[in-house]
């Protein structure tokens, strides 16, 4: 049975990540900062008994990762899905730039998902797929820029980069790291006029993730398995 750790799942893609592996049979730690302020997450736990384990998190926050690491210990994870991010509000354009916002995303949107690989590397091993994900954004693609959202267009090419090193790091132990593009889609981040349902886009996530093995690693990825620019 494949075991998951999946952040950010109250809402958006990461919860509809946690409905689409929990229909396959899998067991996941579901992350989110509010379970109390969760109750989707919470019923479909309680649909699912022992599938699906909430747990407090702020990727923030070196000490509430430090904190999940805790209560998971040492059980074996086969995938890490670090999905939980933020897009940063409108001061990110040239002339209205807020910088104390920016350190807050680039916190939570690059080195959020560093502290969990660094955290859960140990996990990792143990598992069997031994995979590390990091949803990105092609907004991060330097290649790809076409003006604005610095930061949060710096905090995604920051985390792509830092996949990549992750990457080599760790491909002596045999896991696989890779930083995903989930498509634009419908959630509050991506707003109603994004083409894709988060169950187009994750349906295609897994199907890759699924697919990918340790030549894939370091690698950049759309949700259908396109290789992106970096
Ligand atoms: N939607 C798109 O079109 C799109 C496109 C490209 C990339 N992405 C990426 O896809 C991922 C998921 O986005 P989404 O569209 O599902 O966005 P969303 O609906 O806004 O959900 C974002 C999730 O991240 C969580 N989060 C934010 N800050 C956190 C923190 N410090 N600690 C823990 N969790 C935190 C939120 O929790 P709270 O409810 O507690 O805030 C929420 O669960 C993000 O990394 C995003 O950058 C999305």
């Amino acid at each position: 049975m494949l075991t998951l750790l999946i952040t950010g799942t109250n809402r958006g893609l990461g919860f509809e990540f946690v409905r689409q592996y929990v229909a396959q049979g899998a067991m996941i730690h579901a992350a989110c900062r509010h379970p109390a302020r969760a109750p989707d997450l919470i019923k479909l736990a309680n649909d699912h008994p022992g599938k699906i384990i909430v747990h407090t998190l702020d990727v923030a926050s070196d000490a509430s990762v430090e904190h999940l690491k805790r209560e998971i210990g040492n059980k074996p994870i086969d995938v890490l899905i670090n999905n939980a991010g933020v897009y940063g509000g409108d001061h990110q354009n040239h002339g209205a730039i807020d910088f104390t916002n920016w350190m807050d995303v680039l916190n939570i949107n690059t080195l959020g998902p560093v502290r969990l690989v660094e955290a859960f590397s140990e996990n990792l091993r143990a598992g069997s797929a031994k995979k590390a994900i990091a949803i990105t954004s092609q907004m991060g693609s330097t290649a790809g820029n076409n003006g604005g959202y610095f930061a949060y267009r710096s905090s995604k090419a920051a985390l792509n980069n830092v996949m990549r090193g992750l990457a080599l790091a760790l491909k002596a132990d045999g896991i696989t790291v890779v930083p995903v593009h989930p498509g634009w889609v419908k959630t509050d981040m991506g707003g109603p006029n994004a083409p894709l349902s988060p169950e187009e886009s994750v349906r295609g996530m897994r199907e890759l993730i699924g697919r990918l093995s340790l030549g894939d690693s370091g690698k950049f990825f759309d949700y259908q398995g396109k290789e992106l620019p970096w």
